[in-house]
């Protein structure tokens, strides 16, 4: 098992990627903690991990929220007594407006929940794993962050946002043998696929597909066991980095 004796904490955990990467990264040893702002759907995810012999728990998180941040790490160390992994995952769309259009409540809520979430997450996290001397932070990002869209005046400057973010924070704790990096998936079949092609307009969402080289959408499994590779010791000399799994959507 490549993360035995690991303690991850997983936002988003409740749908699509999140869920795939909790489950995965249980499988593989890990003891998790399963935030999600929807509440049913992380129990059920952590429901699902106990049911096949894994540990988990589960929490209501609003990631944007600075009480809230704090709070799952707390709760994480004080139920494990470390925390290993931190997988910043959590993330919504946001409006597809042109940037004169955007609302501005719509875009502090997507720079809310997309960036300003994986600064706190990090900033309450970080001490425990300095103490520990070490730990895996792989955030979320998207190939949004590295191209520009229509519509993405929030998205993607909040996406690109933590490309950077994951740098700075590399470079600054590397001496405590915290790596931290982040990956820019493409499109990936998951309700959030789903709902952007819907507010495109887009009836089946296969079109998104099709932009692929590889010519179809990525599961949540295929990004969960890239995050397995960056959590676990196989990564040991990856840190800092962006690691863009699209299928070749940017090619
Ligand atoms: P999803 O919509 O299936 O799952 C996102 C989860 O985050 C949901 O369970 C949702 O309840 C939760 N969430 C939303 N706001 C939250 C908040 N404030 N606090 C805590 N939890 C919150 O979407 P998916 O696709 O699994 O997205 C995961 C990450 O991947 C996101 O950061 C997204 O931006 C990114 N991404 C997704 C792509 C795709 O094609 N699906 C492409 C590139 C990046």
């Amino acid at each position: 098992m490549k993360l035995a004796n690991k303690v991850a904490l997983i936002t988003g955990a409740g749908s699509g990627q999140g869920a795939a990467a909790a489950k995965l990264f249980a499988a593989e040893g890990a003891l998790v903690t399963a935030v999600d702002i929807n509440e049913a759907a992380a129990n059920e995810t952590a429901k699902q991990i106990n049911a096949q012999g894994g540990i988990a728990f589960a929490m209501r998180i609003d990631v944007a929220s600075e009480q809230d941040a704090e709070k799952m790490v707390a709760a994480t160390i004080d139920r494990y007594g470390q925390l290993d992994i931190l997988y910043n995952n959590a993330g919504i769309e946001g409006e597809p407006n042109y940037l004169s259009n955007f609302s501005i409540a719509g875009f502090d809520r997507v720079i809310g929940v997309n960036l300003r979430s994986v600064f706190l997450s990090m900033k309450f996290a970080l001490p425990q794993m300095i103490k520990q001397r070490g730990g895996s932070v792989i955030n979320i990002a998207s190939v949004g962050g590295v191209n520009a869209q229509k519509g993405g005046a929030a998205y993607c400057t909040a996406k690109a946002g933590v490309i950077m973010i994951t740098k700075v924070a590399a470079l600054e704790y590397a001496r405590y043998n915290i790596r931290v990096n982040c990956i820019c998936p493409g499109f990936i079949q998951t309700p959030m696929m789903e709902r952007i092609a819907a507010m495109s307009g887009i009836k089946d969402p296969k079109v998104l597909e099709r932009g692929n080289a590889i010519g179809r959408a990525g599961t949540p499994e295929e990004i969960a066991k890239v995050g397995l590779f960056l959590a676990g010791d196989d990564a040991s000399f990856a840190s800092g980095a962006s690691f863009l799994i699209d299928g070749g959507l940017m090619l």
